[in-house]
């Protein structure tokens, strides 16, 4: 597993990660989610041991990932997928990274299969789409046979079929005792592939829990009228909390309360959709309960 304990790293007078603590177990899919800028990658690069931080420790399986004897055997990293090198092919690649793991480089072909690049092995990486760089990169993290993955945006670029693709690997991988942190800055991503969720906003912890709990916060909806004045006296007089947003009112019901409410009172709704899908309303949700 993973464990941060009050990890904390400041540039000049910017306190990009400001005492985070939190767990990844084994056996989860752990999303680390957070808007551009939050500190996702910073801390992330201080867990691998490229980044010192400033207080607090970070380490896999107890151990910190600098002192780790064979850290590809224990933790695939995969923090920028873009930073193979375009000149190689993927299975050239691959084959570095092997040797670099000190696995035997027969792995090589298995793992291509394995992420769905099998007949584009022999391509050049400068080639390669966005998506299919996101799927060397998992290989490269692969390739080691580890038990703990960690994926900086791993998901990015991905089609609806490679998202649906990687929950499938991370979850035969969390399945077998494995432990996967994963970053990204979309609600939606997070919810398609893990199981459990780590929010950071501003280099803070805003909440940790199973992504169900996530969702559940961001149940509000996003409420239009042709008369929203009317609309806004009966959401009182039934005591329902709402609050002035950008496209209307962000109402804290069930879309089928609030459309009863609307009929009964004959009102006419031109909008009603969940707000929550986004993050900064989660967010929202989050800080003001906070
Ligand atoms: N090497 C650095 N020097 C100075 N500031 C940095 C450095 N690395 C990161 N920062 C700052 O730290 C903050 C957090 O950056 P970080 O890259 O960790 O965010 P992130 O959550 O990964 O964002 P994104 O979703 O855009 O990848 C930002 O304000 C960034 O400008
Ligand atoms: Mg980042």
């Amino acid at each position: 597993m993973i464990e941060l304990t009050g990890l904390t790293k400041t540039f000049g007078d910017h306190r990009a990660v400001d005492d985070l603590t939190f767990t990844a177990p084994s056996g989860r899919v752990t999303g680390f989610l957070g808007p551009n800028g939050a500190g996702k990658s910073t801390a992330l690069r201080m867990v691998c041991g490229l980044s010192r931080p400033d207080s607090g420790t970070a380490t896999v399986d107890g151990t910190r990932f600098t002192d780790l004897p064979r850290p590809a055997r224990v933790a695939g990293v995969m923090l920028d997928a873009s930073a193979q090198h375009p000149g190689r092919t993927g299975a050239e690649a691959l084959r570095l990274a092997a040797m670099a793991a000190g696995v035997d480089t027969s792995t090589v072909a298995p793992m291509l299969e394995r992420v769905g690049l099998a007949d584009a092995g022999g391509k050049r990486v400068g080639a390669y789409s966005l998506g299919m760089r996101q799927r060397l990169g998992i290989a490269s993290a692969l390739i080691g046979d580890p038990h703990v993955l960690i994926l900086d945006e791993p998901a990015n670029g991905l089609d609806p079929e490679g998202i649906h693709w990687m929950r499938g690997l991370l979850d035969d991988f969390a399945a077998d005792g494995g432990t996967v942190l994963l970053s990204s800055h979309l609600l939606t991503e997070v919810q398609a592939i893990a199981d459990r969720v780590v929010v950071l906003h501003r280099g803070r912890l805003v909440m940790e829990g199973d992504t169900d709990a996530l969702r559940g916060e961001a149940t509000q909806q996003l409420v239009q009228s042709t008369d929203l004045d009317a609309l806004t006296s009966v959401l009182d007089e039934a005591g329902i909390s709402h609050e002035a947003g950008n496209a209307g009112l962000i109402v804290d019901a069930p879309p089928a309360s609030i459309g009863e409410l609307a009929l009964t009172h004959r009102l006419v709704l031109t909008r009603l959709e969940p707000s929550g899908g986004d993050l900064e309303s989660a967010f929202l949700a989050l800080t003001r309960s906070a």
